[in-house]
């Protein structure tokens, strides 16, 4: 039995220190918290419910769609279409823009998610999640909302967050002053505020890189990883560990409870993409959650948040968590 702050009676209260706040902040807040919980219903039933599996299909970038993928992304369309706030949103299973449809008022803000990251692991019962970031419409958006729209660097985000579907489903959230987390409390429907102002300490022993890549990556991120491997009698003078979920969201939670550093770097691989992860809908709200908790977010040449996005779906190399940590990785792009 608990009498914590629950979600909601955080956002209004904190909605009541910005002025001119009109409350479609908070609604719109209350019905992506809305899609959560049910994606966190459908995610957790599993099998039980025949949600598993492939979709049949592929989307826009070439990768198969799980059946869970489409779900929760209609799940994410339908709880977020109907209230007013948003002018269109977008996502990573949908290849354009989604307006909002001319049956349902337009508001002044964009929606752009990654409604079930790491679905890879979503057959195998390993933690995925859900990314989200707010934006707002700029200009005359509202009445023709285009992909152009969406185009602004992360710097402008009004709002980021994520769920983690994991032992408990997580809520975590940035507005620009600080990161909070939320539980779940499955009883009552409500998440609970359980981690007030979450901080990255800024040094680490514990890297996370998907090292079946090695020989795709540049010298920098070679050189990191090698000297962190030569442990204790290296250069770094250090022992470290190593982690690798294959979720995003785990990794970005794991590193937001105990530090540490998540790479995937701009590799060889296929010189066509800049990296894996999703400037727009992973790269930019993670950062953003990862900057307002103390720690840094790069590609290793450039902050994240301040890259100029020239495509809905445009990928970027991403080296955050633990500050010094990545200052090191920075500085030795630098060299
Ligand atoms: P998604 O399931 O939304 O496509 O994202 C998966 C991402 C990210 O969550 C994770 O860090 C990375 O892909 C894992 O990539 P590898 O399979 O190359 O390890
Ligand atoms: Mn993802
Ligand atoms: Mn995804």
């Amino acid at each position: 039995m608990h009498n914590g702050t629950t979600i909601t009676q955080f956002i209004i209260e904190e909605q009541r220190h910005i002025q001119g706040a009109s409350g479609d902040f908070t609604s719109l807040l209350n019905d992506i918290i809305t899609a959560i919980k049910v994606i966190s219903n459908v995610v957790n039933k599993g099998a039980l419910i025949g949600v598993m599996g492939s979709a049949g299909s592929e989307n826009v970038q070439g990768e198969t769609q799980k059946e869970l993928d489409v779900i929760t992304n209609e799940i994410f369309i339908k709880s977020n279409e109907w209230a007013g706030h948003l002018a269109a949103m977008a996502s990573e299973e949908m290849d354009d823009v989604y307006p909002i449809p001319a049956q349902y008022p337009r508001g002044k803000y964009l929606l752009v998610f990654d409604p079930l990251d790491g679905s890879s692991n979503v057959d195998v019962n390993i933690s995925v999640g859900t990314i989200f970031s707010i934006l707002r419409c700029p200009g005359e958006c509202a009445t023709h909302p285009s992909a152009q729209a969406f185009l602004q660097p992360g710097v402008q985000q009004v709002c980021a967050g994520y769920a983690l579907y994991g032992s408990s489903t997580m809520l975590v959230l940035t507005s620009g002053h600080g990161v909070n987390g939320f539980t779940l409390d499955r009883d009552i429907g409500e998440f609970i505020l359980t981690h007030p102002n979450m901080t990255i300490p800024a040094d680490t022993k514990e890297f996370a890189i998907n090292a079946s890549n090695q020989r795709f990556w540049e010298p920098p991120v070679q050189r990191y990883v090698e000297e962190a491997l030569a442990g204790k009698t290296g250069p770094r003078g250090k022992d470290f560990n190593m982690r690798w979920v294959a979720s995003m969201v785990a990794e970005v939670h794991r590193i937001l409870m105990r530090g540490g550093i998540f790479m995937y770097p701009k590799d060889t691989k296929d010189p066509a993409k800049a990296g894996k992860l999703r400037l727009l809908y992973e790269a930019n709200p993670m950062s953003f959650i990862v900057e307002q908790a103390g720690g840094a977010s790069s590609t290793g040449r450039e902050r994240i948040l301040d890259v100029q996005p020239d495509g809905l779906h445009q990928r970027v190399p991403v080296i955050l968590g633990s500050k010094n940590e990545v200052e090191t990785v920075i500085s030795y792009h630098k060299d």
